[in-house]
């Protein structure tokens, strides 16, 4: 799609995706691979660059990650980070020995400006080490370029071949001027022109949906979320008319969230079609207490309906989805099932659709918002925060009712009205109903009524999280603002757990 690829090669490295990330934002689009990646493969790709990721292996063990030789010899600039260095310096002749402890964290490295990884950047430089193996002797033809007080190889770089490492992550922000040597790596070394912008990437594919599409039809089931909104908006941009929408309202979303995601879509050139479903879905979930259970009647009634009603369409052409780059790259690798997560992804196969269109397939979570941007979608949809796709059905806990899903909804409003009013940093915030109840006093009489608890958490990947250290005097208000307000609850609890052991949601 792109015409310069950098391609990364994983390692298991937890930073693979932010150094993706860097290289998009230094103007040059990347893939990243698993490390079995044979070289005829990355011949295909014909990639301008090659980075090799850091991992948790060793590569003093026989069963670590390594990667095809021949990578190594087809004259592509390559930058080995971390365990990409000590990889590249085990299979081309130098040795890495298993430290006695790990060096982890901030670190001053002394790096060598003549070297043109580190042009501008010579001096002492703040770096990120994580590690516990180090080399010990470059291999013949490499120079060293970098040190630090812990590592006496840091760097190395051979010009002649074009192969380059660097013990720390230039990748995070902890390293200082980190995105510096990227791009130093991408224009120095590898030549790249840039020009990977999301402008570029808006024209690209509103030619290449164009070409595929034709005069043909597109369905996308419309979740209201970020992915399939920017979709969406896309594919209106591209082929304006030939796209309908369906907006399966399961009765489960937020307050006001299912107007305003139809003021935004209803003026489009859109067919969009708003299905009103809750009472079938509230009837299915009667007497069901198990999150599993719900989670998995919702998707299976999701699927359903929106089969129904794309059955009364007649035919259609494509199925368009929002798929994005972060769902390729860990599909197939996730471990235990914690939770059945519901996405409007696994829609039905038998609709006899001529193909699938996932124009966001390339995408990072940034890069979709930016281009929802430059599509005119409102600031709130674009930045809008996560939210399930079982909605407040997962937040109900115990048996869903409407009674308790109003409760809800009026109790998260204000959580979500004091929390954006105020510059206290929470990446995701939300109510839950929990099914307790407890004895309170209002007047001078007693009541008896649902416990609510707030969660805020601070995260940048959702896998794990802290919870939101939120001021008292803004808790505080909060709570008497709900208790005051909201009929139904007379206790509000503020989850202090991180994740792991708890979830961020409840469900
Ligand atoms: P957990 O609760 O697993 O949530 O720690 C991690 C992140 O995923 C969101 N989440 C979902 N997103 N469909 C989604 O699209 C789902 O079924 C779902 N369940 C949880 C959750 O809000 C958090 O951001």
């Amino acid at each position: 799609m792109a015409s310069e690829t950098v391609l990364i090669i994983d390692f298991g490295g937890q930073y693979k995706e932010l150094i993706a990330r860097r290289v998009r934002e230094c103007g040059v689009y990347s893939v990243i691979k698993p490390h079995t990646i044979s070289a005829a493969d990355v011949s295909k790709i014909a990639p301008i660059g090659i980075i090799f990721t850091g991992g948790p292996g060793s590569v003093t063990q026989d069963d670590a990650p390594t990667c095809d030789p021949k990578i190594l010899e087809m004259g592509i600039p390559v930058l080995g980070i971390c365990y990409g260095m000590q990889l590249i310096c085990h299979m081309m002749g130098g040795v890495v020995a298993s430290g006695e402890k790990s060096e982890y964290g901030t670190v001053l490295a002394e790096l060598r400006g003549d070297c043109p990884l580190f042009y501008g950047q010579g001096g002492q430089r703040r770096v990120l080490m994580s590690h516990t193996d180090m080399v010990t002797v470059a291999p013949p033809g490499f120079d060293v370029t970098a040190k630090s007080a812990q590592c006496m190889i840091a760097g190395i770089e051979n010009r002649d071949s074009s192969i380059y490492g660097v013990q720390f992550h230039p990748e995070v922000e902890n390293t200082q001027n980190g995105t510096e040597i990227i791009r130093n790596f991408l224009y120095r070394i590898c030549s790249a022109k840039g020009g990977y912008t999301m402008e570029n990437y808006l024209s690209e594919q509103i030619k290449l949906i164009k070409e595929r599409v034709g005069d043909k039809k597109v369905l996308l089931a419309l979740s209201g979320g970020v992915d399939s909104s920017v979709c969406a908006a896309l594919l209106e941009r591209a082929i304006p008319g030939q796209l309908t929408c369906i907006y399966v309202d399961h009765g489960f979303m937020r307050k006001n969230e299912t107007d305003e995601i139809r003021r935004v879509f209803e003026k489009k050139n859109i067919n969009f079609r708003w299905i009103d479903a809750s009472d079938r879905f509230i009837s299915k979930l009667a007497g069901v207490t198990s999150p599993e259970a719900k989670r998995k009647i919702i998707g299976e009634q999701f699927a359903r309906v929106f089969e129904e009603e794309a059955t009364k369409l007649g035919h259609i052409d494509f199925l368009a989805q929002g798929t994005i780059y972060p769902d390729v790259v860990e599909s197939g690798t996730n471990s235990a099932v914690i939770k059945s997560h519901h996405n409007v992804g696994g829609l039905p196969e038998k609709l006899g659709f001529e193909g699938v269109i996932e124009p966001l397939r390339a995408l990072f979570k940034d890069e979709v918002r930016r281009l929802g941007l430059l599509l005119g979608l409102p600031k709130k949809l674009v930045f809008r925060q996560p939210f399930p796709g079982p909605g407040l059905a997962i937040r109900v806990i115990g048996e869903v009712t409407r009674e308790k899903l109003n409760i809800l909804r009026e109790a998260d409003a204000i959580l979500r009205e004091e929390m954006s009013s105020t510059r206290t940093r929470a990446d995701q915030y939300f109510a839950v109903l929990t099914d307790t109840k407890s004895v309170g006093v209002m007047g001078d009489c007693r009541t008896y009524e649902y416990v609510l608890a707030l969660r805020a958490v601070r995260t940048t990947d959702f896998m794990t999280c802290e919870f939101a250290r939120i001021p008292y005097g803004l808790l505080s208000k909060i709570s008497s603002r709900i208790t005051n307000e909201v009929p139904g609850i007379n206790r509000v609890v503020f989850d202090i757990t991180s994740k792991p052991p708890a979830t961020i949601e409840w469900e």
